[in-house]
C-alpha cells in the first residue's frame, strides 16, 4: 500500500495540533514538514520550534523536507525536534555524500530531493545510501501549484533502477498530488504521496487517503 504524508504547509496553523490529529484519524502515515528559508526557495515557513511543539503529542512518522541552503546546519536541530526522516535537496549540497552520512549519524533516515529539472543521474553514485528519493512534481516553494506531468518519466526511470539494483529506497512525490494525479504517479512507481492542499482543503480527508491507499501498485514498488 502507498504511504500518505499530509504536508502541514496547508494546515490551519492556528490549530496545528488538531489539524495533525485530524490527519492521523483519517489514516495518514507520515507528517510532512516543509521547511523553507527564503533563499533556496522564495518563501519562508517553519523552523524546528514548530515540530518541537508537536513532539510527543502525535503518532505520525515525522518527515522533514528541507528546502534551505546549507542544510547541514539544520540537521541536528530538526533531529532533536523529532524528525525521523530528513530530506535535503541535491541542488543545495555540493558535498551530498557527507550530508547524507550526517543525517544517518543522527539516527534519522536520509532522503534526497530533486527539483523537476534536476536529472536522476545526479544520484547515480549515492542511491545505495538513501532511504528515500523525493521527486518534486512542482517547483518547490509553495503549496497549491499545478502538477508537472513530465516528472512521471523520471519516476518510472527511478522505479526501474530501483528494481534493477534491488534497492529498498522509497520513491516519494510532492506537489500537486490529488485524486487526478495520484493514480499516474503510483502507476509509475511512487510509494509515498505528499499532499497538502488536496488533504487539508478537503471536507473529508479520510475518503481521499483511503482512495490513495487503494491505488494498485506495480511490481516495481511493492
Ligand atoms: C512545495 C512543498 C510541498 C507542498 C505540497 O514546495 O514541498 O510539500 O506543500 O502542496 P500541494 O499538495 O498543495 O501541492
Ligand atoms: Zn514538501
Amino acid at each position: 500500500m502507498v504511504l500518505v504524508a499530509p504536508s502541514i504547509l496547508s494546515a490551519d496553523f492556528a490549530s496545528l495540533l488538531a489539524e495533525v490529529r485530524r490527519m492521523e484519524q483519517a489514516g495518514a502515515d507520515w507528517l510532512h514538514a516543509d521547511v523553507m528559508d527564503g533563499h533556496f526557495v522564495p518563501n519562508i515557513t517553519m523552523g524546528p520550534l514548530v515540530l518541537e511543539a508537536l513532539k510527543g503529542k502525535i503518532k505520525l512518522f515525522v518527515d522533514v523536507h528541507l528546502m534551505v541552503e546549507q542544510p547541514q546546519n539544520f540537521l541536528q536541530p530538526f533531529s532533536e525536534a523529532g524528525a525521523q526522516l530528513i530530506t535535503v535537496h541535491a541542488e543545495t549540497c555540493p558535498h551530498l555524500h557527507r550530508v547524507v552520512q550526517s543525517i544517518k549519524k543522527l539516527g534519522c533516515q536520509a532522503g534526497v530531493a530533486l527539483n523537476p529539472a534536476t536529472p536522476l543521474s545526479s544520484l547515480q553514485y549515492i542511491l545505495e545510501d538513501l532511504d528515500l528519493v523525493l521527486l518534486m512534481t512542482v517547483n518547490p516553494g509553495f503549496g497549491g501549484q499545478e502538477f508537472i506531468a513530465s516528472v512521471i518519466t523520471k519516476i518510472r526511470e527511478l522505479a526501474r533502477e530501483k528494481e534493477q539494483r534491488d534497492l529498498s529506497l522509497k520513491i516519494q512525490v510532492d506537489g500537486g498530488i490529488n485524486a487526478q494525479t495520484a493514480p499516474l504517479v503510483v502507476e509509475a512507481g511512487a510509494d509515498v504521496l505528499v499532499a497538502g492542499s488536496a488533504l487539508f482543503g478537503y471536507g473529508d480527508p479520510q475518503k481521499l487517503i483511503h482512495a490513495f491507499k487503494l491505488l494498485p501498485q506495480t511490481e516495481k514498488n511493492v
